[in-house]
């Protein structure tokens, strides 16, 4: 399944579902947590359930409330006869959540935790991997971290991150990668700001994510856009894979007056899969 773009859409909004799904959009993820008031859940699940039986050509996600919430359930058993291809799991912490969400499964469902919400997820996310075949992906949010801390933000006034999530940012990649999946980049709140986004996509592009949730339809194509190689960086790649092919059992060789050796090749290898995709 190609991750590169995620698009939320609140899941008591069902006319925005039928928009969201002519988009190019890589997938949806259709919210019954933060995006729904508490006294429209009910509401909400319906009209997820309902959209998930009609048949459909983008991977559909549904972020149900957290475990420890007595809602988590009541979504699952909403949703789960319609065989939705992933479930978002908020506020997880670790193996202990992945481990139990999986119980709660039955068919082939995978599962994409968001895991830096929660003071102590940050300590567990090392520890995502060799749990369960469904794990897809990890990805992070900026915006429950610094509530459950009492920080009064998370973002400097330029809009970037302040050191502590920086670091939630640079533990979650680190930890998608120790699990062998992918790291999916958090949301960017300031949906006007095309240039921005542009900027911020490349820069987690360049980090090691590789895709991104996104929260309003003019996102999708900049976020696409900046997850998917340029035909200069495929050209580029290739002219690594060749230059290896050519000079067999060298471990260094020169390209355009720079070193390349083994860890060069193996990006410009991992370019090219993900090109292919
Ligand atoms: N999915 C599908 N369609 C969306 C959309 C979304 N996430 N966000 C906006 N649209 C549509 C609107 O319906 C509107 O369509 P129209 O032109 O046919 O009327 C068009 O895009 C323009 O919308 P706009 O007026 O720019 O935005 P808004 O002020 O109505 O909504 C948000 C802004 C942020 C409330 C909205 O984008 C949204 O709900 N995003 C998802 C929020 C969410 O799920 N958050 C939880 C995770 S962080
Ligand atoms: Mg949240």
């Amino acid at each position: 399944m190609r991750l590169r773009s995620l698009l939320f859409v609140p899941g008591d909004r069902p006319e925005r579902m039928v928009k969201a799904a002519q988009l190019e959009a890589d997938a949806l993820i259709l919210d019954l947590e933060d995006a729904v008031a508490p006294e429209n859940k009910p509401r909400a699940r319906a009209a997820v359930a309902a959209f998930l039986h009609e048949p459909r050509r983008v991977a559909v996600f549904v972020r149900i409330n957290p475990l420890e919430s007595g809602l988590a359930e009541d979504d699952l058993a909403a949703v789960q006869s319609a065989a939705p291809d992933g479930i978002v799991l908020p506020k997880a912490e670790g193996a202990a959540s992945l481990a139990r969400l999986d119980g709660m499964l039955s068919d082939g469902t995978r599962i994409l935790p968001i895991a830096s919400e929660t003071a102590a997820a940050i300590f567990t996310l090392g520890t995502y991997g060799g749990v369960t075949q469904r794990l897809c992906g990890l990805t992070w949010g900026a915006e429950d971290l610094p509530a459950a801390i009492g920080a009064a933000t998370a973002r400097e006034a330029d809009g970037s991150y302040t050191a502590p999530y920086q670091v939630a940012r640079a533990l979650v990649l680190f930890g998608a990668h120790a699990a062998g999946v992918p790291a999916i980049e958090t949301v960017y709140p300031d949906f006007r700001d095309l240039d921005g986004l542009a900027a911020y996509a490349a820069r987690g592009r360049r980090d090691g994510f590789t895709g991104m949730m996104a929260i309003h339809p003019s996102q999708v194509p900049v976020i696409n856009a900046a997850f998917t190689p340029s035909a200069d960086e495929i050209a580029h790649a290739r002219r690594i894979v060749e230059a290896f092919a050519e000079n067999p059992g060298a471990g260094t060789l020169q390209l355009d007056g720079r070193m390349i050796d083994a860890p060069h090749l193996k990006a410009a290898q991992a370019l090219l899969t993900l090109a292919a995709e």
